[in-house]
């Protein structure tokens, strides 16, 4: 399973607290506070801080390393974790806002499943409810066909870290070099969608509120990420 040696390392690698403020603040553009479900919510950083600014999260993810990982950070138990597919969220009734970040959505590996989902996430919005979402950029795709490698130290293990593209997919490989000797490998693949292709398949359950690049840049732009606001026709 992806995650399942990544999640105990997660936050050492990517967390930045500047930047899930951003995501944060990103939220609260459109959003006030109110019952949200996240979906793929990780190691619970950006879920974190929605509850300490007054949302009511619910919060989902695949890995159960993950969950654990958020869990530690919610001492006050406010919020309610599920270890699940984001692709079924049938044990759900509906949310005022649903929320998918920081490239969880790019997972979902087949155009049939990302229709479905977005039904799906459509199905568990409140009347006009939001929806926030965003996606590797098609730039990535041409960034990452020169081979990006990382490697560095970890207290119990050495990691080795490379991302690739090719044609439409962005291959992640990790490698921990643990003390005793073994050796564990996670190999992640991500999909990236046209831009045109989303929003036609947006367009049949949601208005687009807003399209943006990098956070700040009207629509589609050259940049690492496209980043959608959409709210339930
Ligand atoms: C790059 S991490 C992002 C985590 C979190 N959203 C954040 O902002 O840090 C991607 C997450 O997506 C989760 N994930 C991937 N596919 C999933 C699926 N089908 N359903 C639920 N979670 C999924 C992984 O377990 C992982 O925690």
């Amino acid at each position: 399973m992806i995650y399942d040696t990544l999640a105990q390392y997660y936050d050492a690698l990517v967390k930045d607290e500047e930047a899930s403020r951003m995501w944060v603040d990103w939220i609260e553009s459109k959003c006030s506070p109110c019952d949200v479900l996240e979906l793929a919510c990780g190691s619970g950083e950006i879920t974190e801080m929605l509850v300490q600014d007054g949302f009511d999260v619910s919060a989902l993810d695949l890995s159960d390393e993950m969950i654990e990982q958020a869990k530690q950070k919610d001492v006050d138990n406010k919020i309610q974790f599920y270890c699940q597919d984001m692709k079924d969220l049938s044990n759900f009734s509906k949310f005022s806002a649903i929320f998918c970040l920081c490239d969880s959505f790019n997972y979902l590996l087949e155009k049939e499943e990302v229709s479905k989902f977005f039904k799906e996430v459509s199905d568990h919005l409140k009347d006009q409810g939001y929806f926030f979402f965003d996606t590797h950029s098609l730039d990535r795709l041409e960034e990452f066909e020169d081979e990006f490698n990382e490697t560095g130290s970890f207290e119990d293990c050495d990691y080795q870290w490379s991302i690739m593209s090719e044609d439409d997919l962005i291959y992640q490989d990790f490698a921990f070099y643990f003390q005793e000797g073994h050796i564990v490998q996670e190999h992640h693949i991500q999909r990236v969608y046209d831009p045109v292709w989303l929003e036609k398949e947006l367009s049949k359950h949601f208005n687009i509120l807003s399209v943006k690049t990098d956070f700040d840049l009207e629509g589609i732009q050259e940049g690492e990420k496209y980043f959608y606001i959409c709210q339930k026709k």
